[in-house]
């Protein structure tokens, strides 16, 4: 059977080719074929009142994109798709991501989803910022829910900060979120393949508050504990993710998890650990689509 693995159209770094290389390669040492393409060929199409498909003669696709219109169709179409679309489409979405968490004991920090404005010229209601700061103090997490490497998350030191982050995310999808301060400039990224959790990288940065590799932070390898396995574990299956990095925070009390990533970047974490990701990640795939 041949599986099709799915990059975004636009990634170039290396870090964004290097997982669909890996598990292409590890896939044909299990005996399966698959290509790499980049999503950009439109996949499918609604035509004549149906939806067409031009992905015949693939029997699996392994979606290292995030395109919802893409992952609803291949939902649709009936292929079997790692990970699963509604997965990719909620971990996409952090707020999102803690609501699907809520009530299934994986702790996380406090937060308040964010309220949006539809009115540019509008400023951010000095309620809504006096709410945040009562309820978390400062420095205070401000996060897009739709970013990754570091690049939406914001820390506001005061009242001045807060209301200049509060005005730049208003208009898209956002959250407040309290500042684990004991976990400054680091956490831990745990890899779950097929509901166990394979291994956990420490992520350090230079002198930043985010601890992204992607952003300048250093990864070294960090033992798998209970608890961080319990958590990490429990995080994936709440969200039905065949494969996620999870990121944890280090809380006064314990982990927590901080965000889920569908599919994540794992070339780092590779080279840190020496753990092959790839090979893991395969032999699910292959395993699941055999039932
Ligand atoms: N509530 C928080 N308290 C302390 N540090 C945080 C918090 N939220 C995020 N961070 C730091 O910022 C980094 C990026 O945040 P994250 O939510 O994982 O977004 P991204 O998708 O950009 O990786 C985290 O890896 C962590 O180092
Ligand atoms: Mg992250």
């Amino acid at each position: 059977m041949k599986g099709l693995i799915l990059t975004n159209a636009y990634y170039d770094a290396e870090a964004a080719l290097y997982p669909a290389r890996r598990i292409r390669e590890e896939l044909e040492a299990l005996g399966a074929a698959a290509d790499v393409r980049r999503n950009d060929f439109f996949p499918f199409a609604v035509e004549g009142g149906a939806l067409r498909s031009s992905l015949e003669g693939y029997g699996f696709c392994v979606y290292l994109d995030k395109d919802k219109y893409v992952l609803r169709a291949l939902g649709l179409a009936g292929v079997p798709v790692f990970d699963k679309p509604e997965a990719i489409v909620t971990c996409d979405d952090k707020m999102l991501t803690f609501f699907a968490l809520a009530g299934q004991g994986v702790p996380m920090p406090d937060t308040l989803p964010g309220l949006l404005c539809y009115t540019p010229s509008a400023s951010v209601r000095e309620e809504t910022l006096r709410a945040v700061e009562e309820r978390f103090g400062y420095p205070v997490i401000v996060k897009e829910s739709y970013g990754s490497l570091g690049k939406g998350v914001y820390l506001a030191e005061n009242r001045a900060q807060l209301a200049s982050v509060a005005e730049k995310v208003k208009c898209s999808a956002h959250l407040y979120q309290r500042f684990i301060a004991e976990s400054r400039g680091r956490d831990v990224r745990a890899i779950v393949v097929g509901g166990r959790c394979v291994g956990a990288m420490l992520r350090r940065s230079g002198g930043d508050f985010r601890s992204n590799i992607g952003a300048g932070g250093r990864g070294e390898p960090y033992p798998v504990g209970e608890e961080l396995r319990a958590v990490a574990e429990r995080a994936a299956r709440a969200l039905d993710l065949d494969f996620c990095g999870v990121d944890l925070l280090f809380g006064p009390e314990g982990w927590l998890v901080c965000e889920v990533n569908s599919n994540a970047f794992f070339g780092e974490f590779e080279r840190v650990t020496g753990i092959n990701v790839a090979r893991a990640y395969a032999a699910h795939i292959l395993q699941t689509l055999r039932g």
